[in-house]
């Protein structure tokens, strides 16, 4: 897999829209030779991440943990009016707000957008969340009794929480949720939010989608109990209404057709 950007961008001239970093990581971003908007851009990360055509996201050394590194370079449709649309900015700005609304997420350490050799290019860098994403965290700990309960249970209120904020993700799987064990508290942040969405209306269809891809992401060891633990819980709710039960059942109709469309959540 790759670690930077396509070597053809190095040759094309940069003109910078927006470039920001944030001041209680700049010396230390410095530090680490992260300086200028092509210094982000061009950085060779320690490992691939994620790598799709036209993104790829890396972890990079710093001091004694990991930052992650997302560039984008994925040419939008030419017909789109409004110009490029620049995903780093979108996960940057979202960041701040769910900062603001006290959703645990990862703190934003720079961004950049602009154009190299004419073609739209950002970047986005944030550091690192505590814990390990959700997914991976069941797969590796049998969780027994009250901490099996208080996970599920946890977990609903931190998705209620953010649903409840306006917010829907649109990637909302296990693996964008980190989870950190302190004590009898799960600590959970949200991670990927370049596609997160607040909007007042019409929250119904996304909170079905949002919920239909954690549902998708659960574990087949998930008993029957802990997933009502965790809708309950979601609902603030002990014993569920009817339309609580609807709503239950749209979203498992969901699960069954992402099931027939994608097979089983891939780990
Ligand atoms: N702030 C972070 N803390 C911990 N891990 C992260 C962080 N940002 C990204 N990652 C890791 O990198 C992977 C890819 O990042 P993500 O933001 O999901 O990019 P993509 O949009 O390409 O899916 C994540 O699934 C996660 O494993
Ligand atoms: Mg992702």
């Amino acid at each position: 897999m790759a670690l930077a950007p396509p070597d053809a961008f190095q040759r094309g001239v940069l003109e910078i829209e927006k470039f920001e970093v944030n001041r209680d990581y700049r010396e230390k971003l410095i530090g680490v030779g992260l300086l200028s908007f092509k210094d982000f851009f061009f950085c060779k990360g320690l490992t691939a991440m994620r790598e799709v055509p036209g993104r790829l996201t890396v972890s990079v050394q710093f001091e004694d943990e990991m930052i992650y590194l997302k560039r984008h370079w994925k040419k939008s449709s030419p017909t789109r009016k409004s110009g490029p649309h620049f995903e780093a900015i979108t996960e940057w700005d979202n960041t701040q707000a769910l900062h603001k609304d006290h959703i645990n997420v990862p703190v934003p350490m720079a961004y950049g957008i602009g154009k190299i050799g004419g073609e739209a290019v950002s970047f986005y860098i944030s550091k690192e969340v505590k814990g390990v994403q959700g997914d991976h965290f069941l797969r590796d700990h049998k969780l027994l009794d009250q901490k099996r309960k208080d996970f599920w249970s946890q977990l609903g209120v931190f998705a209620k929480e953010f649903h409840s904020k306006g917010y829907n993700h649109r990637d909302f799987y296990l693996c964008h949720i980190f989870v950190d064990v302190s004590g009898d508290k799960n600590l959970f942040s949200l991670i990927d939010l370049q596609r997160v969405q607040k909007r007042n209306k019409f929250r119904r269809r996304w909170i079905v989608k949002d919920l239909g891809q954690l549902f998708y992401s659960f574990p087949d060891s998930v008993s029957q109990s802990d997933k009502m633990r965790f809708f309950k819980a979601y609902r603030g709710a002990k014993k569920l209404s009817s339309s609580d039960k609807k709503l239950l059942q749209h979203v498992m109709q969901r699960v069954e057709r992402m099931k027939s469309k994608h097979g089983e959540y891939l780990l």
